[in-house]
């Protein structure tokens, strides 16, 4: 006897057949159990199955939970000012330069109470949520020290126990030079406490599954990068990588090196990179809510990462500088109108690829006896609904491990 018996419905499982790149089944059925996904077939394969409770879905289309693979949620204040700044003309990197940018973020953050990041970053939560958002990806890298990135990974770990969702913790003490250390020894020194300091700590006390770095000319340069995460090696973390957002720093090469489980904006990114990261099995994940909030004008190339064969995942980067942006409808939307992926690739993008970004394609990211059974219930007629929507509001049904949520 299952806990659930999930029927009346269509199922993308994103398990790609031959044919079926989505695994769709139509009238379809899942069974749940422990929390768990047990079976997943046409709903006559699951008739003869009995379950405590029957969930019929009136024709809906179910995916998995969407997984949000790359945010930095946890922060200090806002940077609407900056908005206002762009719209006058200033560039990322003239804020940035002017001491506004990541760093302000930094002085917010530092000055907020736990509490007040605790609140703060649930509320952006809860929109994620109500998006259908049941895997969702936090950085640090507003604190630039020991304690204050510490500090940020155990708000997201706290925030995770209380709310139905699952939060993965991202190391990215590699964000940003902080102020007093910008040049010199002094820059030097904290790559070097990074490396030697930060990832053991969090290492020791499980508060990231990985390593992340922003490599650009107003970051951390490829020599820097490779220190961070030889260290990260060394502690036995993953590492990802901010990689050719702004420019061609072969960052994709470097994190291809490393094996990265994924890298990040790549809208600078050139052939050579793209085939190192397909033979890595290093995902792409792009951020149109960046690339629209910049206003950039150069595409991450998707006609090269498809022919390299790289995974293609998307997320929202939600900051609050660059990606101020908390409807994962909306970034499949974005993601299909602004940098031509098909409604398919979308959805694949929040959910298996994004899976596979954060090392986690065993556990969630498709409907597999064995994974978690975390599921949206959507109210569509066609699943291409997903890309098509701009701004739509989220599933009528959102499961988290097998649990209305
Ligand atoms: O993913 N590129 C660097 N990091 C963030 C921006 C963070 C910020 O500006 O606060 C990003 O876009
Ligand atoms: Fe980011």
């Amino acid at each position: 006897m299952w806990d659930r018996l999930i029927t009346d419905c269509h199922v993308a499982t994103m398990v790609a057949q031959p044919g079926n790149p989505l695994g769709i089944f139509p009238n379809a059925a899942i069974g749940i159990d422990g929390g768990r996904i047990v079976r997943v077939g046409k709903r006559t394969e699951l008739a003869g199955f009995r379950a405590r409770e029957v969930v019929a879905c009136g024709g809906a289309w179910i995916t998995p939970g969407l997984v949000d693979c790359h945010t930095h949620l946890v922060f200090g204040g806002t940077r609407a000012n900056e908005h206002a700044m762009r719209r006058a003309g200033a560039t990322y990197e003239d804020i940035a330069k002017a001491g506004g940018g990541i760093a302000s973020t930094v002085g917010a953050t530092r000055a907020a109470s736990a509490d007040q990041l605790r609140e703060s970053a649930r509320r952006r939560l809860h929109a994620l949520m109500e998006g259908g958002v049941t895997t969702v990806e936090i950085k640090s890298g507003y604190g630039l020290d020991t304690a204050a990135e510490m500090r940020l990974l155990n708000v997201a770990k706290a925030i995770g126990r209380e709310e139905p969702v699952r939060i993965v913790g991202t190391l990215l003490a590699a964000h940003a030079l902080p102020a007093e250390a910008k040049e010199g020894a002094a820059r030097d020194a904290y790559v070097k406490m990074i490396a030697e300091e930060m990832i053991p700590a969090v290492a020791r006390a499980g508060l990231a599954t990985s390593v992340d770095a922003f490599c650009e000319t107003i970051a951390f340069t490829a020599q820097e990068v490779e220190k961070v995460f030889t260290a990260a090696r060394a502690n036995g973390l993953p590492v990802r990588l901010h990689a050719e957002q702004l420019s061609n720093q072969k960052g994709a090469e470097l994190a291809a090196r490393y094996k990265a489980l994924s890298a990040d904006h790549l809208e600078h990114l050139g052939s050579a990179g793209a085939r190192a990261m397909a033979a890595a099995g290093t995902v792409a994940v792009l951020l149109p809510g960046a690339f629209y909030a910049l206003n950039e004008k150069k595409k991450p190339p998707v006609d090269m990462l498809r022919d390299a064969g790289v995974p293609i995942a998307i997320a929202t980067d939600c900051n609050p500088g660059t990606s101020p942006l908390l409807n994962p409808q909306l970034v499949m939307n974005m993601a299909c109108t602004l940098f031509g992926l098909t409604p398919e690739e979308a959805i694949a993008g929040m959910t298996i690829n994004a899976a596979r970004a954060l090392g986690l394609a065993h556990e969630i990211g498709s409907i597999e006896a064995g994974k978690a059974a975390d599921l949206c219930v959507w109210q569509i007629d066609e699943l291409s609904e997903l890309g098509y929507w701009i701004g739509m509001p989220g599933p009528a049904r959102r499961m988290f491990a097998g649990q209305d949520a």
